[in-house]
C-alpha cells in the first residue's frame, strides 16, 4: 500500500521525519537540524532511556560481532523525536560500520535502490527513514536483498528479456517509521527484530537535558532540568528545543542559571502548558470535550473539523494524548475522558 496521504504532508515540511514535525518550525529548521546533530548521542552509553531496547541491541551487536557477521535487519518505530535516527547511527557506530542514509520517498525508482544496494560493502548499515513511504515496486526489489542478499535484475526487452541474479554483500538494513501499521506484511517479516520506542519519563528527559546543557555549556540545576522535562511531552527533541528557549530567556531576563523557577517562568512566557501541550493539542481536546460533547467521533470527522490530515492526527498528536489519558480510542471513535475536562478546567458530563 502506497500511502499518498503521508507523502502529501511529508513534503509540507521537510523535517527528517516525513510527518509534519511540530517539534520544529519551518524557518528554524536548518539551524535546528544542526542543533539536533550536535546533541545526538554517538554510542549506546550516551543514549539515555529506552533501557530494554538498548539491552537487546547490545546483545545483538555483540553476538553479530563475535560471529563476524552483519547484524540482523532492525526496525525502529514510534512518534517523531523519540530517537529513531539517533539509534540507527548509534548501532552503526557500535558495530564500527559505515552508515548510508536515505528515506522511503527519496528512492523513486527501482534503479535508485539497485544503485544504493550495489554500492554497499560487507557489514555496512543502510538506514531507510520513513520506510513505510517506499513505493511498492521499489519495496519488492528490497525483499530478495534482505532475505538472500541478492538483486534480481531484468536484462533485455520483450521475448528476449531474462532475469539475472546478482549477489550483494551482507549488510544490515535499519528501517525507521512513525507508522508500523502501514508497513506491508512481507516487509515487516524481513526484519529480524522490531522495536517500538516509548515516550520518555520526566526523569529520563531530565538526564537528557542535563547532558545537552553540559554540551552547550549552559548552567542548569537538576530541578530546572526536571521542569523542562515535565513539559516536553516525553520527547527528547522537544526537551532539547525547550532547553534552548529557556537558555535564551535565562540569559536575557535572569542571571543565566536555569533553576526550577527560571524554567517555569520561561516556559510560561513561551506558552508551554504544564503538560507540555501545544495549541493544537488543546484544540483537539476542546473539540472532543466541547464540540463533540464527550461523545465518540471518527478520525476523519475529527480531522476535518480541525482542518488537519488524519495521518498527522494519528501519528503525531494522538499517541501522547492517549498515553496521558486525555483521550481514548473506542470502537466507535475518539472520545474525551474525565481527565480531558479536568485539564480544560471544565466539569465532565454525567457518566464519563
Ligand atoms: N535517548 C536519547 N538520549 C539523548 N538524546 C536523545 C535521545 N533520543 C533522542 N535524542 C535527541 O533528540 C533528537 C531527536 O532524535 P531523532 O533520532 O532525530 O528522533 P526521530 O528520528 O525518532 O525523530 C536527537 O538529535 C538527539 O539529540
Ligand atoms: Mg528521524
Amino acid at each position: 500500500m502506497f500511502d499518498a496521504g503521508a507523502q502529501a504532508h511529508g513534503s509540507l515540511v521537510g523535517s527528517d521525519d516525513g510527518v509534519r514535525d511540530r517539534t520544529m518550525s519551518a524557518e528554524l529548521q536548518e539551524e535546528d537540524l544542526t542543533f539536533d546533530r550536535s546533541l545526538r548521542p554517538k554510542f549506546l552509553k550516551d543514549y539515555l532511556g529506552q533501557e530494554k531496547v538498548k539491552e537487546s541491541l547490545a546483545i545483538m551487536i555483540e553476538a553479530a560481532q563475535a560471529r563476524g557477521e552483519a547484524a540482523d535487519h532492525i526496525l525502529f518505530s514510534g512518534p517523531p523525536g523519540l530517537g529513531k535516527t539517533t539509534l540507527a547511527t548509534v548501532v552503526a557506530n557500535e558495530l564500527g560500520a559505515n552508515i548510508k542514509t536515505t528515506s522511503g520517498p527519496a528512492i523513486e525508482r527501482t534503479g535508485d535502490l539497485a544503485a544504493i544496494l550495489t554500492n554497499l560493502e560487507a557489514g555496512d548499515v543502510l538506514f531507510i527513514d520513513e520506510i513505510h513511504r517506499m513505493n511498492r515496486m521499489v519495496e519488492e526489489v528490497l525483499y530478495p536483498a534482505l532475505e538472500d542478499f541478492a538483486l534480481d535484475i531484468v536484462v533485455g526487452k520483450g521475448p528476449a528479456a531474462r532475469s539475472i541474479r546478482l549477489d550483494l554483500p551482507h549488510f544490515t538494513l535499519i528501517g525507521a517509521t512513525t507508522r508500523t501499521g502501514l508497513l506491508t506484511g512481507p516487509l515487516r517479516d524481513r526484519f529480524g527484530i522490531a522495536f517500538r520506542l516509548q515516550y520518555y519519563t520526566p526523569e529520563e528527559l531530565a538526564a537528557i537535558v542535563m547532558r545537552s546543557a553540559a554540551i552547550l555549556d549552559v548552567r542548569i540545576e537538576e530541578d530546572g532540568a526536571l521542569e523542562i522535562a515535565r513539559r516536553s511531552r516525553g520527547t527528547p527533541r522537544l526537551a532539547n528545543r525547550l532547553l534552548k528557549r529557556v537558555r535564551d530567556w535565562a540569559q536575557v531576563r535572569g542571571d543565566g542559571v536555569i533553576d526550577e523557577d527560571v524554567a517555569a517562568q520561561a516556559l510560561a512566557f513561551f506558552e508551554v502548558d504544564s503538560l507540555g501541550l501545544d495549541a493544537m493539542d488543546n484544540r483537539i481536546l476542546e473539540m472532543l470535550a466541547v464540540q463533540f460533547g464527550g461523545r465518540p467521533v471518527g478520525l476523519t470527522t475529527l480531522a476535518s473539523a480541525l482542518s488537519e490530515e488524519p495521518d498527522t492526527l494519528e501519528d503525531v498528536y494522538e499517541p501522547f494524548l492517549m498515553q496521558q489519558g486525555l483521550m481514548i480510542r473506542t470502537p466507535k471513535g475518539r472520545q474525551a475522558t474525565a481527565r480531558t475536562y479536568e485539564h480544560l478546567g471544565m466539569v465532565a458530563p454525567e457518566g464519563l
